[in-house]
């Protein structure tokens, strides 16, 4: 079957090992193929943490449903605005409000796979490679996207007024933020989630 097609909580099967990694942004897929009618709980086996594939239909479910999320959109000058839809134990959903000054560095998730739907806007998801230095892609509203733990990225928002919708399973608790050292050399600071990601000087 393929992983975007809608259908409701069968696509929400446990996943096979290459769907494990997620969708990367470069191939993001449209939020129009998912279930837009999915709630946490249709999500089968709640008693595990979820797979990117299963984080994907979440949010993309979740980004079409404004209702859940609309009255705390907000935008704070150069503060990004952000708010915590859902938090369980297997799972939590977030709402981002960005503009263009937004960025939260190079970071990662500890041990989370992670999903992020762009509602409105446009993100720019960066990746570092250690050859080339980052490698930028951009991912338009209407779209989402999701990664492992092992993902290392850097997000912002690319037009004043962008709205996403993540997903983080298990719930973000640590992340890692990366820096590099009056020495030259890259360092791993970890953040608690209530931490507002941003460069580290
Ligand atoms: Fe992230």
């Amino acid at each position: 079957m393929d992983q975007h097609q809608p259908g409701g909580v069968s696509t929400l099967a446990p996943p096979t090992a290459e769907r494990a990694t997620g969708v990367p942004a470069e191939a993001a897929a449209p939020l129009s193929s998912y279930d837009a009618t999915l709630r946490l709980t249709d999500l089968p086996d709640r008693d595990r943490d979820l797979e990117p594939a299963e984080l994907e239909a979440l949010a993309a479910a979740v980004a079409q449903q404004p209702e859940t999320w609309e009255h705390l959109v907000g935008f704070d000058g150069e503060q990004r605005v952000y708010a915590s839809l859902h938090r369980d134990t297997h799972v939590d959903l977030w709402l981002l409000c960005w503009v263009p000054e937004n960025d939260t560095g190079w970071h990662d998730h500890d041990v989370s796979s992670g999903a992020v739907a762009v509602v409105r806007g446009e993100l720019v998801e960066s990746n570092l490679t250690l050859l080339a230095g980052a490698r930028e892609t951009s991912v338009a509203a209407g779209s989402v996207f999701s990664f492992g733990p092992d993902h290392i990225h850097r997000l912002n928002g690319a037009r004043h007024g962008s709205v996403s919708v993540h997903a983080y399973s298990p719930p973000l608790w640590r992340m890692g933020q990366y820096a590099v050292d009056d020495a030259g050399l890259l360092r791993r600071v970890s953040l608690s989630y209530a931490d507002e990601l941003r460069p580290i000087d």
